[in-house]
């Protein structure tokens, strides 16, 4: 297999997988995924041939020292896997055969906040002058014992928790067991240091920052603007409790220290991310990616979808990165988002999209299953955003719920009870048995991404829409010097017809990839002519 655009860094050539390692696979039969069950299905991601996924990176949720309050987003002690996943030297031996098998490895690193149960915080709380009292966010009640401002977490409720022992309120963004590191302070950033040098130091390629924009508050504690919105939450404009301007000296340092160590690449994860605030925050001297969320909240119409991709390439011009996923582990999965009886042809037009586009493609595993949502009963739910405020929002084990590997006990994911129930469709949906079908979602998956790693245009050329409106369906180049790469999608289940609105650079076009093979690039003319659900796409040398 010839591998393209060797002389980009890998990750801008790459496609990267979300590993939520409770749900990936469990070895040791507790019920919880762990690194043994991910060391046991590398092959799975590469194995260097067209049989496998052709990951180029993974990129594990936490896997740190938590009391899980929010499953890891919550670390007590950094520098330590829990011992639900393993142990260091696990994390070694998986560091150490994804690279054998030419895969990254990045950390997911939350740092806006740590566990109530962090050494850091429990020293702080100790006592108002306490040393380590100022590494988190303390301030004095208002009169009549109110909290300082009118800041709410996202998880719900005012973000402010009143610490009865030192009589004083600590900030919370998220849980009242995630208290908010004080970035201003300098000893917090040193720590910090020490943590990405600690793992940077033992191999590990990057880190995923998670809420990377939220590190700092308004010194002042001003109150938000208001604005309309369900939760009281989302009532609030957060001009004061996000993206504050001390970010970007952090992330230069961050770069420094990172590029330090050679090949290394850290993406943000942005609270409120917009076109805007990836073009501030990415690009030399800064972080080297930031996730755009943006396709995850399109309506399944092509418009919506062109709307979001050219905002994105507008505002950071031909230099910038772009880097897109369609789902993650805090969002319902593809397939239930766009339901029906269609989803899993939409499941594969929105694969051919995420994998063609310019940029980092993200893809959260499961999704190239086409996995549903699980259901879980109420009396199940583990999310705290779930127990709150369910029957609203049912949290978001639905798409946390294990991989399914076989169709055998426990899906081929545990021999124990497992932590989140089993999607009951896993007999019918499951990975061994995609792996046979080749008109699955993941055999299509597999060539898209194969054929992405061979194709000089889909790594690196640029992106042109050829329809300035579309309505049915997208299509759009992606040129590099060598080659042009057509790519035309039918988002409905009715033959349409996309109408050009220019002259295509060539007439010569041989059909690489789709999933009508046998339909061919003959119809390319001013237009294209595609089946119900149509992937097609055509590659032309120059
Ligand atoms: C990020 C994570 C999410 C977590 C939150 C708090 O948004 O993706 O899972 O709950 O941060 O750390």
């Amino acid at each position: 297999m010839v591998e393209a655009s060797e002389s980009l860094p890998w990750w801008k050539r790459g496609v990267i997988y979300q590993i939520y390692p409770r749900s990936f696979a469990d070895s040791n039969g507790d019920g919880s995924g762990d690194l043994g069950g991910i060391l046991a299905h590398l092959d799975y991601l590469n194995d260097g041939t067209p049989a496998s996924l052709g990951m180029d990176a993974i990129w594990l949720s936490p896997i740190f020292a938590s009391p899980a309050y929010d499953f890891g987003y919550d670390v007590s002690n950094y520098n330590a896997v829990d011992p639900l996943f393993g142990c260091l030297a696990d994390l070694d031996e998986l560091i150490r055969q994804a690279h054998q098998r030419g895969m990254r490895v990045i950390l997911d690193l939350a740092l806006n906040h740590t566990s109530h149960l962090h050494p850091w915080f429990e020293e702080s709380r100790a006592s108002r002058t306490s040393p380590k009292r100022d590494w988190y966010l303390w301030q004095d009640a208002r009169p009549q014992g109110a909290p300082p401002n009118r800041w709410q977490s996202v998880f719900g409720g005012r973000a402010w928790q009143w610490d009865p022992a030192t009589s004083q309120f600590y900030y919370h963004m998220f849980l009242p067991q995630q208290p908010d590191l004080n970035w201003r302070n300098p000893e917090v950033r040193e720590e910090i240091e020490k943590v990405m040098r600690f793992w940077l130091e033992r191999g590990v390629d990057g880190f995923r920052l998670d809420v990377v924009n939220a590190y700092f508050k308004d010194r002042q504690f001003r109150d938000n603007p208001f604005r309309w919105g369900l939760r009281a939450y989302d009532r609030q404009v957060h001009v004061y409790d996000a993206d504050q301007p001390e970010l970007l000296s952090v992330y230069a340092g961050m770069r420094k220290l990172v590029d330090g160590y050679g090949d290394r690449m850290v993406v943000g994860e942005p609270l409120f991310g917009s076109p805007e605030k990836l073009r501030r925050y990415c690009g030399e001297g800064r972080l080297h990616l930031a996730f755009n969320f943006d396709l995850i909240s399109c309506g399944w119409n092509p418009l919506a979808f062109q709307r979001a991709i050219l905002a994105c390439e507008q505002a950071l011009g031909p230099e910038g990165w772009p880097c897109y996923a369609l789902g993650n582990h805090d969002v319902a999965r593809l397939v239930s988002r766009y339901p029906g009886r269609y989803a899993l042809e939409r499941a594969k037009v929105a694969a051919a999209l995420l994998l063609t586009l310019r940029g980092t493609p993200f893809l959260y595993q499961g999704e190239e299953i086409g996995m549903k949502n699980g259901p879980v009963p109420r009396g199940k739910i583990l999310d705290p955003a779930g127990k709150r405020y369910w029957p609203l929002y049912p949290g978001r084990d639905p798409m946390r719920t294990p991989l399914p590997w076989s169709d055998g006990p426990g899906a081929g994911f545990t021999s124990g009870d497992p932590w989140l129930p089993i999607n009951p469709e896993f007999r019918s949906l499951n990975v061994a048995r995609e792996m046979e079908d080749p008109h699955s979602v993941l055999s299509f998956y597999r060539r898209l991404i194969w054929f992405r790693r061979s194709s000089k245009a889909l790594n690196s050329g640029s992106f042109r829409s050829l329809i300035k409106n579309p309505s049915s369906g997208l299509a759009y180049l992606r040129e590099s010097e060598e080659e042009t790469v057509l790519v035309a999608l039918n988002f409905y289940r009715h033959p349409t017809q996309l109408v050009l609105d220019e002259d295509l650079p060539t007439s010569q076009w041989e059909w690489r990839l789709g999933t009508h093979p046998g339909c061919s690039g003959q119809r390319v003319g001013k237009s294209l002519r595609l089946l119900p659900h149509e992937v097609c796409i055509l590659q032309s040398a120059r």
